[in-house]
């Protein structure tokens, strides 16, 4: 079981070094505006939208469940199309996927080959990334980038800067991912590349500057349906009415404050800094914390597998999450995970977050039951009842 539980959440150690480009951003606005440049600017970016017919000004892309562990979209890269399966990642800011030159644990992964496309222009920096669960490297480059898979409907997105990995760490190996397309803010990218979804807002390409995620919970199930991101628009068809908005404490991560956790008779209303990250499979706490939630749920902590296991038949009560002025009640059938050999875990684990950055990671249990509105404009999140039941 240990090392299941894929944690693409970026170094948090690194996210404090980038926040400069965000004012690296501005001040390259305010050039364009002091130059008289910033009209013309503003027009390509408009005629970039009209230009194609098949630009939408929103997009759903399906994810498929692997397992309730992780949830994998399809991109494709470059003219002609070349495919890749991606986590889409909210505790990240970067793209990679593997290139011709990765041997060592990419031989199931599909590789991008910039000499089949006609639109690739060179970069050639390097880039290394570290994240949670492993770490990868290799050279940038900019080609076209689509969300959703060829043959489907997608979101073009020119002129997008990506890694082409020339290795990747043991970790990546046995996933089923190709690599990890990045969702959060340009503040947290590796090199302060432009992450595609934000290089499509300031491309003027979708309707709002906002993406709704729904997750299901699919059980053991592989490779099935299991979600739908919903770029540029709040996902009205599998998302109820929106319960409340939480502004965000740091728009690096989408960073947020949360009152307190409860689980039956154990609660903790010390207030903390979180993250919503699909990229994590668990919710991660201060230990003292989540061994208390894990304590009420009855869960049993193994050491050896580095997990809490507890009854699959087990019925504690939801665990509920207090942000703002309203209360989130996750439901066991979110938090109680199939590890697929009779064994059921409590979807959380120990994170210890340093002292500085995020103390808790909300990962795909919380979204399972909330669809998670990144309102990237607003600088807020907002959450809405999943209407899976
Ligand atoms: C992504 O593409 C693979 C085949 O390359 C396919 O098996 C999978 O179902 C696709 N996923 C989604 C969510 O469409």
């Amino acid at each position: 079981m240990k090392g299941l539980i894929l944690l693409a959440i970026l170094g948090l150690a690194s996210a404090a070094v980038h926040q400069h480009n965000i004012q690296w951003r501005e001040s390259l606005r305010m050039e364009m505006i002091r130059n008289g440049e910033y009209a013309a600017y503003l027009e390509y970016q408009d005629t970039l939208r009209r230009a194609s017919p098949d630009v939408l000004a929103s997009l759903q892309e399906n994810v498929n469940d692997f397992g309730d562990y992780e949830y994998l979209g399809n991109i494709t890269i470059g003219t002609p199309e070349q495919s890749f399966i991606v986590v889409l990642d909210t505790g990240s800011s970067n793209l990679w996927i593997p290139g011709p030159t990765c041997s060592t644990n990419c031989q199931k992964k599909h590789k991008f080959d910039s000499t089949k496309s006609s639109t690739f222009v060179k970069n050639g920096k390097s880039w290394t990334i570290q994240y949670g669960s492993g770490d990868a490297a290799g050279i940038l480059g900019e080609d076209t980038v689509r969300f959703g898979a060829a043959g489907q409907p997608q979101l073009p997105v020119p002129k997008t800067t990506f890694g082409i990995a020339s290795k990747i760490s043991a970790d990546f190996k046995r996933d089923a991912t190709d690599g990890i397309l990045g969702l959060a803010f340009t503040s947290l990218a590796v090199d302060g590349v432009v992450p595609p979804l934000i290089n499509a807002i300031n491309q003027k390409l979708l309707d709002q500057p906002l993406f709704t995620v729904w997750l299901e919970h699919r059980g053991a199930l592989n490779n099935v349906g299991g979600g739908v991101f919903t770029y540029g628009a709040i996902d009205t068809k599998n998302c109820g009415p929106v319960v409340g908005y939480q502004p965000l404490s740091s728009a690096t991560y989408y960073q947020f404050k949360v009152a307190g956790f409860k689980l039956g008779d154990y609660s903790s209303t010390k207030a903390a800094e979180v993250i919503s990250d699909t990229g994590t499979s668990f919710i991660g706490g201060p230990s003292s914390v989540i061994s208390g939630l894990a304590k009420a749920a009855g869960a049993k902590y193994n050491a050896l597998e580095g997990a809490y296991t507890i009854a699959c038949n087990a019925q504690p009560g939801p665990l509920d999450i207090t942000i703002g002025s309203h209360v989130y009640s996750i439901q066991p059938i979110n938090y109680i995970v199939n590890a697929g050999n009779g064994q059921c875990l409590f979807a959380a684990f120990h994170f210890a977050s340093g002292g500085f950055g995020p103390a808790w990671i909300l990962g795909d249990p919380f979204i399972r039951q909330y669809c998670n509105i990144y309102d990237i404009g607003g600088k807020r999140m907002g959450f809405a009842p999943s209407l899976q039941k």
